[in-house]
């Protein structure tokens, strides 16, 4: 007897179709080979024009042209990105609709008693795409003229300067408070639904300062449209050599970094979510990925933290870390 051997994708193929079609339904198996088949739905769910919005961009453009179907970037806005957020934990869990999101992700679940999902039980993990630091800028007509004479101007004018953030647990609010906290200064928050729209009142003036991500400002610092006084960490950043670190003024214990990850909802077959890490895999070895986030001052994440376990870590830690932070600061959305 000849026996004739089948390779294993088409056997594979022919057995998901039979057991796909008697017990699962055989959309979900055939779905799971032919994916993608439609264009993609990326969440971000903040402003369009902040730094979370240039990040999904980037990643949207890299990983549609691996994936061979188009990336649609929907910017769903608002309650600190859990308006957003929840219309992914939503949505079918068939792979076409993913979320792009940073520590909100963590601080909302301590932020809001009612929120309508669970950051972990709700989503599946893809990987993590970058890191990146933060910096303190403001208006060009802020008084102060370098570090020092900021923290005194934030010291002899408390509750007059007005800071503008994402809202509250976003990665802008927390770099606010980690400022009032360290610094022992009293700021006037300014919520807006993403550091965007922030960042045009900044520059008209409207609002004082803002602590935001790099991906969002080192561009209108080096243009001139606003200034940078601190870095929000232990150093310099390479993007702008010449600011300094809010250590350089003695501050201490005042670090903060912003990472994005890739989520799917709950659910998600496990072929489609493997064939994601693996194009956000290639997307974060991209080296016109890598040059532009290098650019904005950001980095891309390794292979190895593109995984959905490294991201499941990650959010596990920023949900006991700054989670807990928020808490302790009696900080709650309202
Ligand atoms: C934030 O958390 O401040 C957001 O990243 C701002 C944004 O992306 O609009």
């Amino acid at each position: 007897m000849n026996s004739t051997f089948i390779p294993a994708r088409s056997f594979q193929a022919k057995l998901c179709k039979v057991v796909g079609a008697l017990l699962l339904g055989a959309a979900s198996c055939v779905s799971a080979q032919d994916f993608p088949a439609k264009p993609i739905t990326m969440v971000m769910p903040y402003a369009a024009g902040g730094p979370g919005d240039t990040i999904t961009r980037l990643f949207a453009g890299s990983m549609q042209k691996i994936l061979g179907q188009q990336i649609l970037v929907d910017n769903t806005s608002g309650a600190s990105g859990s308006i957003g957020t929840t219309k992914v934990a939503r949505s079918r869990p068939d792979g076409y609709t993913l979320l792009m999101i940073h520590v909100s992700h963590a601080t909302n679940l301590a932020m809001y008693k009612n929120l309508s999902y669970h950051p972990v039980d709700d989503f599946e993990p893809i990987g993590s795409a970058t890191s990146g630091p933060m910096v303190i800028v403001a208006r060009n007509e802020f008084p102060p003229k370098d570090l020092n004479e900021f923290v005194a101007y934030l010291k002899t004018n408390q509750n007059k300067v007005s800071l503008a953030h994402a809202g509250v647990g976003s990665a802008s609010h927390l770099c606010g408070l980690m400022m009032m906290n360290v610094l022992g200064v009293k700021l006037n928050e300014i919520p807006y639904k993403g550091t965007g729209p922030a960042l045009t009142d900044l520059m008209g003036g409207q609002v004082d300062i803002l602590c935001d991500q790099t991906s969002g400002t080192v561009p209108s610092v080096k243009t001139n449209k606003i200034k940078a006084y601190a870095a929000a960490g232990k150093s310099r950043l390479p993007s702008l050599p010449d600011t300094p670190a809010i250590a350089e003024a003695g501050v201490k214990g005042f670090d903060i970094n912003i990472s994005f990850g890739l989520y799917a909802p709950k659910g998600t077959p496990k072929p489609v979510l493997d064939k994601l890490t693996a194009a956000l895999q290639k997307s974060v070895t991209d080296p016109d990925v890598v040059k532009r986030l290098d650019g904005m001052g950001v980095s891309a994440v390794s292979v190895e933290q593109a995984t959905p376990n490294a991201l499941r870590a990650h959010l596990k830690n920023e949900i006991e870390t700054l989670g807990g932070l928020l808490i302790k600061a009696g900080v709650q959305a309202n």
